[in-house]
């Protein structure tokens, strides 16, 4: 089981999600973020040229998948948020040790297992 986490641009996330969608991943989770990706922006001071740490709205996306649909996950996500421009975001994948459902008290892969 993994955790897959991925910032990418907000312009981006009904795209997204729609192809998130058609790969038939259904539990996710979405917060609006900001952060900082490299990018830097100079700033005139008294003191002379400094530079800022340039902070932008992003999305995180967190999905907690089973093995299966790892790969369709991380390619929806990398096909769908993609505009080839600087700052296009991240795709991290984590271990998971456990998941749950609470409702029912199910584990794992039977916990991320969508209910038909
Ligand atoms: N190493 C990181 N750890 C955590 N979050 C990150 C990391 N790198 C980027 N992010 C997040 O992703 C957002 C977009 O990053 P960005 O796309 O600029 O990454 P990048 O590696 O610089 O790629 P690019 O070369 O396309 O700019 C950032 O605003 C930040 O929220
Ligand atoms: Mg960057």
């Amino acid at each position: 089981m993994k955790l897959i986490v991925a910032i990418f641009r907000e312009e981006k996330l009904s795209e997204t999600l729609e192809a998130l969608f058609r790969a038939e991943v259904r539990g996710l989770t979405v917060t609006h973020v900001q952060g900082h990706g490299g990018e830097i922006e100079p700033v005139e001071t008294y003191r002379g040229m400094t530079v800022r740490m340039e902070l932008n709205d992003k999305v995180r996306l967190e999905i907690g998948v089973s093995e299966h649909f790892v790969d369709a996950t991380v390619q929806a996500i990398l096909s769908a948020a993609r505009t080839g421009e600087v700052g296009d975001g991240k795709i991290f994948v984590l271990p998971v040790e456990k998941i749950y459902r609470i409702r029912t008290g199910e584990e794992d892969t039977a916990a991320v297992t969508p209910v038909t």
